[in-house]
């Protein structure tokens, strides 16, 4: 099985990121991780990167305020490290170039730990389900377009939260899904590909 050339971006600890890699070890996700990107020098994740002796390139977002200008720094890694798939692992900022959607049209996924399109947009959307009194919620994986966790939806996945008593309970359980789910879609890029079809995203796998 070909492995899909993937770049993950993280902005924290990288659970999900440790997640994808440890799939990778087990045969259970064709990707190799050719760089790990991120905005912030004191994140958790690079550790994990650097234990698997991946790239990381660190874009600090304090020393380019301007944010055409950080994502066309982003651009250039993808490109230049020739990846065909970029994840997003808790990567806390919003792309905003066009450029870099446009170069990476369906290309680009994220995670977001909610029912889209229940709590777009949050950093918080595990506490703001069990304030709103949600009884269900749940994970996304979406194709990343100008429209903030609005792109099409790739995969979701129902978690039960009526009995958390707290917003942290919430994100607790969710997490373990989002640890099972994200490598499996990275790893159905390398069997296939995802037709987008308006707002609709189709599976087609590959021909034996
Ligand atoms: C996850 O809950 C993910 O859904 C959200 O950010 C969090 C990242 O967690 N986008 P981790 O850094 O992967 O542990």
């Amino acid at each position: 099985m070909e492995k899909i050339p993937i770049a993950v971006l993280a902005s924290g600890r990288g659970s999900n990121f440790q997640a994808i890699l440890d799939a990778i070890d087990k045969g259970e996700c064709a990707a190799e991780v050719k760089v790990f990107i991120t905005d912030n020098p004191e994140a958790k994740a690079i550790e994990r990167a650097k234990g698997k002796n991946i790239p990381v390139e660190i874009i600090d977002k304090k020393a380019i305020k301007n944010r055409e200008l950080f994502d066309l720094e982003i651009k250039k890694k993808l490109d230049e490290y020739k990846v065909g798939l970029v994840v997003l692992a808790g990567y806390m900022r919003i792309i905003k170039s066009k450029d870099l959607l446009d170069a990476y049209k369906y290309k680009i996924i994220n995670i977001h730990p909610s029912l889209l399109p229940a709590f777009k947009g949050t950093t918080n959307a595990q506490h703001d389900a069990f304030d709103y009194g949600c009884k269900i919620s749940g994970l996304t994986i979406h194709f990343v377009t100008d429209d903030v966790d609005g792109g099409p939806i790739i995969h979701q996945k129902c978690v039960d939260i009526s009995g958390c008593t707290s917003g942290d309970g919430v994100a607790a359980r969710i997490i373990r899904f989002e640890h099972e789910s994200y490598p499996m879609v990275v790893d159905s890029f390398a069997k296939g590909k995802y037709e987008v079809h308006g707002k609709r995203v189709v599976f087609i796998p590959r021909k034996p």
